[in-house]
């Protein structure tokens, strides 16, 4: 039997919180104890078989979601989609890879060593997309894909997971703007990324978007333990486009900049 959008979810949610103990504390600060309706997860990869982004795709158009979108980011070497399911309930997917060949070989052969130790078996079932790791990786490795790409280094220490949930600001009863909700987060004492300001997006283009800095977590790499930036939480507002209805697409320019949520490098 195949697993529903919504157990998907649940297991997912549990997962994403072991490694980002602020998102409960997010919850409690905006939704007061009540439900949280998120507008997407993301999800990072490499643009490698068996792990592509299409892909990986596969178990999201096995739950009804269709593709709506896709985005580049030439400075990162990412590039990305994004899947809607027609239950406006069930959260936007995200889901970027990494165009390894744009990197060095040393990169490009330490990626494909690590993909090609994942179990095909493994890829078979939605479990994998918060399977983790499937590989060792030691902290001097670590270090040398930080100073390629952030991004790499992420998928290095965490493998397949939620790379950040996003609240629906339209869904929440206490705040109109997201200026509103940043300063609730910041009095409730979060630290939010100010790379391209603190608010990314404008009306004009249908989003707007905030996120809290990565939690700083302990990642027992092969060779030692070490606190890294792991996962972080994001805020979505979203406007009504000219013909009706909510924007329901993303803005490069501006994940481009919620990207550096999981920066080392302050
Ligand atoms: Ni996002």
């Amino acid at each position: 039997m195949s697993m529903t959008a919504e157990q998907f979810f649940a297991n997912l949610w549990q997962d994403y919180i072991q490694r980002t103990p602020s998102a409960a504390k997010v919850h409690a600060v905006l939704g007061q104890g009540g439900e949280i309706i998120n507008d997407h997860v993301a999800f990072r990869t490499f643009n490698l078989d068996p792990v592509r982004l299409e892909v990986l795709a596969r178990h999201f158009e096995a739950m009804g979601y269709f593709e709506n979108g896709d985005y580049f980011f030439e400075q990162k070497k990412l590039r990305a989609k994004h899947y809607e399911h027609s239950n406006p309930e069930l959260p936007k997917i995200f889901l970027s890879e990494l165009l390894v060949e744009e990197f060095s070989e040393e990169l490009q052969e330490f990626v494909k060593d690590i993909v090609g130790q994942i179990p095909v078996n493994a890829l078979q079932s939605p479990e994998f997309l918060y399977s983790g790791t499937h590989w060792e990786l030691d902290y001097s490795r670590y270090e040398k894909l930080l100073a390629e790409s952030e991004y790499a280094a992420w998928v290095g220490a965490f493998g397949f997971c939620a790379n950040h949930f996003t609240v629906s600001v339209n869904a929440l009863h206490d705040y109109d703007t997201l200026q509103a909700v940043n300063q609730q987060l910041k009095d409730a004492g979060f630290t939010l990324n100010t790379s391209g300001g603190e608010i990314k997006g404008s009306p004009t283009v249908f989003l707007e978007q905030s996120s809290t800095m990565a939690d700083q977590i302990e990642v027992v790499f092969q060779d030692r333990t070490a606190v890294i930036p792991s996962c972080f939480y994001e805020f979505a507002r979203r406007y009504p486009l000219p013909h009706g209805g909510l924007y329901t697409g993303f803005v490069a320019a501006s994940a481009d900049k919620i990207f550096e949520s999981t920066n080392a490098k302050r």
